[in-house]
């Protein structure tokens, strides 16, 4: 049928399908039925325009619900969570007659200060995809499209539409494009949003091995491929690559430019009509079903954002002064207690429906409040009367309680931050505060990891993240613990900017930012440098405790295309009813390549009564311990020794168990005059040649250097085949005998 459709398409009707009618529609074909359709932003709400539209979220849009932001939702640790947010998403689009819903976004956290960072998961790939998909199979139950976005290695918001992201092939695949793949293949969105920037020099909406090697012949994505808003550099050469849809209208310029491309035969119009049909069957999936007019309840779904930000919040750091009991005599200070941050800047920013505010909600169950507003919540700006009436505030009551946090400013699309510190006058009031103020408890509203120096001198540190609308109710409820805290931090909180790892590379010169760190991002990295964190990844309290024991995997070894299972306990051993994330990290101890300490491969969230005990399971299998090798073009996980670690957090392991794993894949392996003696002694097949030949040679190799064994063993590993001409008396012949030997072996 979409092919009948086609060969009844013009020339002119087929290009112009592969640009937007405006910024959030496709172009209709009205004299063949074709309908235009929505789309609009994305990823924690509806950002639909009616009016004047933009891309950055200046123009009013229709109200909607603001969910957490990513950054909250990836600290849910809860695929069920994300599930719900999607339906509840998706529902919203069905009855905003909205086609495609522009996110989640899922890139990786490579540095704090990536303006972008609240609307991202995670500093980890594994948590950052499965989130992903739970959320965009949520959305998609509605015959709604999900646009998987920004592909690829967009990580930072400075220069983003020009600058290159250098990156290896093996970092690129284990980082950046992992939760990309885990997420087409286990939920597989309608469509994929290419980003605005150059990986190696190539910009994503042009690069073939990206949009269609990897991403539809690797991973069998079937959808269709949009650029980002202005994403397109050369139409063509993206038509070509496999970006099926420019956005958005580029008003007739391209559409020219690609008619006449295939007039002139520059560009076959078989790929033309295969990116048609791509679009039209999308096109045909959201308007082939049929849900009438409907409406959504929208109260509901500002109790479900309520219930979800509870679910998102991290307890950081508790020394007994929470919960508070609601007869305590409270000072609320700051004036994020009136003005929650609840969501960032930029094209995600949602006409939110309503918004609760803490200090109101409190107030309304008849708490015992004072409040003072200490600091104003969207500048740096110190008022010494200010301090001094919060000060008074704090010392008369007996706890305080500071809402802190970012500015809008410092969390939006377009602009990365400079720096990873709060306001300095939030700094200043809290250091005060808690010198007045024993239980000082401070509340933090920020999309991204901050600095606090004051750490030591607070008793307890609620981290809200941007948790969407529904944010004030929440923070109420975990303050004074009607809710119990449940989040887990999907990102490392480093002690100081200068230890973060992309540290000497962010944001780069302009043209360039070098990955230089490879796969050691975020807690991969603070682990293997150990370096002191703040919190570390996975972390996060409760007002219960939980008990980890017995631990048993269902066979000790296994291999290539088999799987295991490993199971623990977990008991609430504490009085009140909670929630637990367990976390599951691999450690490689086969010692054959570099890898980071441990890697999260697995977790789980389960609710507890008092004194409940649950077994939870995992299954492990080859990819659970793979790393991708460049030569093979593969994930690949040597013979070994493997460590399997069941975790409170990545600084918290609580059970730990030796697995073996047996390869069947090979690594390529190849013999020339360059390859090192010591590469060959290493490989058990051409290690007996290697043994013979050098028994012969003996003593010729390092004569004369004086050295000890292990010095003499070093230096000669590191000698290529060639230096053995110099060394020994090898001839040219017993070379070529001596390679093809060890060629014939090591195959
Ligand atoms: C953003 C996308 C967004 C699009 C449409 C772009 O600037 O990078 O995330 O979906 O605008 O608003």
């Amino acid at each position: 049928m979409i092919k009948d459709l086609i060969r009844q398409m013009t020339l002119e009707e087929k290009a112009g399908l592969c640009s937007g009618a405006d910024y959030w529609h496709t172009k209709a074909v009205e004299r063949l039925g074709i309908q235009a359709v929505m789309v609009t932003d994305g990823p924690h709400g509806l950002r639909k325009q009616e009016g004047e539209a933009d891309h950055l979220g200046l123009n009013k849009s229709v109200a909607a619900v603001c969910f957490p932001t990513a950054c909250a939702g990836a600290s849910s640790f809860d695929e069920d969570l994300m599930h719900r947010m999607g339906r509840a998403l998706g529902e919203e689009c069905r009855s905003e007659h909205i086609a495609i819903l522009l996110g989640p976004a899922v890139n990786i956290k490579r540095s704090p200060l990536c303006g972008r960072n609240f609307e991202y998961f995670s500093e980890d790939p594994y948590l950052t995809g499965k989130l992903a998909s739970a959320q965009i199979n949520g959305i998609q139950e509605w015959d709604v499209g999900a646009s998987l976005k920004h592909y690829a290695a967009n990580n930072q918001e400075t220069n983003r539409m020009t600058c290159s992201s250098e990156v290896d092939e093996r970092t690129l695949r284990e980082i950046y494009l992992a939760g990309f793949e885990m997420a087409v293949k286990e939920s597989r969105p309608w469509t994929l949003m290419c980003s605005y920037n150059k990986i190696n020099g190539e910009y994503t909406s042009e690069n073939k091995k990206l949009l269609t090697d990897i991403l539809r012949r690797e991973w069998g994505f079937e959808g269709f491929v949009m650029s980002d808003w202005g994403a397109v550099n050369d139409k063509v050469k993206g038509l070509e690559a496999g970006l099926e849809l420019e956005m958005p209208s580029s008003n007739g310029i391209r559409d020219e430019q690609l008619v006449k491309a295939v007039r002139e035969g520059v560009i076959s119009e078989e790929i033309l009509n295969q990116a048609v049909e791509r679009i039209l069957r999308i096109i045909n999936r959201y308007t082939q079903v049929n849900y009438g007019e409907m409406q959504y309840d929208r109260e509901e779904h500002h109790r479900e954002a309520t219930e979800m930000a509870k679910e998102c919040a991290v307890l950081l750091k508790n020394e007994g002064a929470l919960p508070l009991r609601r007869q305590t005599k409270v000072a609320y200070i700051g004036a994020f207690a009136k003005q929650p941050r609840y969501q960032g800047g930029g094209s995600s920013h949602i006409h939110a429906s309503r918004v609760t505010e803490a200090l109101e909600i409190g107030r309304d169950k008849g708490n015992d409040i004072i409040y003072a507003e200490g600091f104003p919540h969207d500048r740096d700006e110190v008022d010494q009367s200010r301090f001094e009436e919060a000060m008074k505030a704090a010392s008369e009551a007996e706890a305080a309680v500071i809402f802190a946090g970012l500015p809008e400013s410092f969390d939006s699309e377009g602009i990365d931050r400079k720096h990873m510190k709060l306001p300095e006058c939030q700094n200043q009031l809290i250091e005060l505060i808690a010198g007045v103020q024993k239980n000082t408890i401070v509340v933090l509203h920020n999309g991204s990891a901050v600095e606090m120096p004051w750490v030591d001198k607070v008793n307890a540190i609620l981290e809200m993240y941007l948790g969407g609308q529904g944010v004030g109710e929440a923070t109420d409820e975990l303050l004074y613990g009607d809710a119990n805290p449940c989040g887990r931090l999907a990102e490392t909180f480093p002690v100081r900017l200068e230890d973060t790892p992309s540290y000497l590379n962010f944001p780069g010169d302009g043209k360039k930012v070098v990955y230089a760190e490879g796969v050691y991002v975020g807690y991969r990295y603070y682990e293997a440098k150990k370096l002191p964190v703040l919190f570390p990844f996975g972390h996060g309290l409760s007002y219960t405790e939980f008990l980890y024991q017995d631990m048993q995997v269902s066979c000790g070894h296994f291999a290539e295309g088999e799987s295991i299972t490993v199971t623990a306990q977990v008991t609430n051993t504490g009085k009140r009813k909670g929630k637990e994330v367990v976390q599951l990290y691999i450690g490689d101890r086969t010692k054959t390549s570099d890898r980071p300490l441990k890697e999260l491969m697995g977790f789980v969230k389960i609710e507890l009564e008092p004194q409940e005990t649950i077994t939870v399971a995992f299954d492990i299998n080859a990819r659970s311990l793979s790393w991708y090798n460049e030569e093979l073009e593969d994930w690949y996980a040597a013979t070994g020794t493997y460590e399997v670690m069941i975790a409170h957090s990545s600084a918290d392991i609580r059970l730990e168990h030796k697995v073996e794993f047996t390869a069947t894949k090979e690594l390529p392996f190849s013999v020339d005059e360059n390859t090192t003696i010591g590469v060959l002694l290493k490989n058990p097949k051409t290690l007996p040649i290697m043994r013979m030949m050098l028994s012969n040679f003996s003593g010729g190799i390092t004569s004369g250097f004086g050295s000890s064994n292990e010095v003499l063993n070093e230096m000669t590993s590191g000698l290529p085949l060639r230096a053995l001409f110099g060394f020994s008396k090898i001839t040219e012949e017993n070379m070529k005998e001596l390679i093809s030997a060890l060629s014939g072996v090591a195959k």
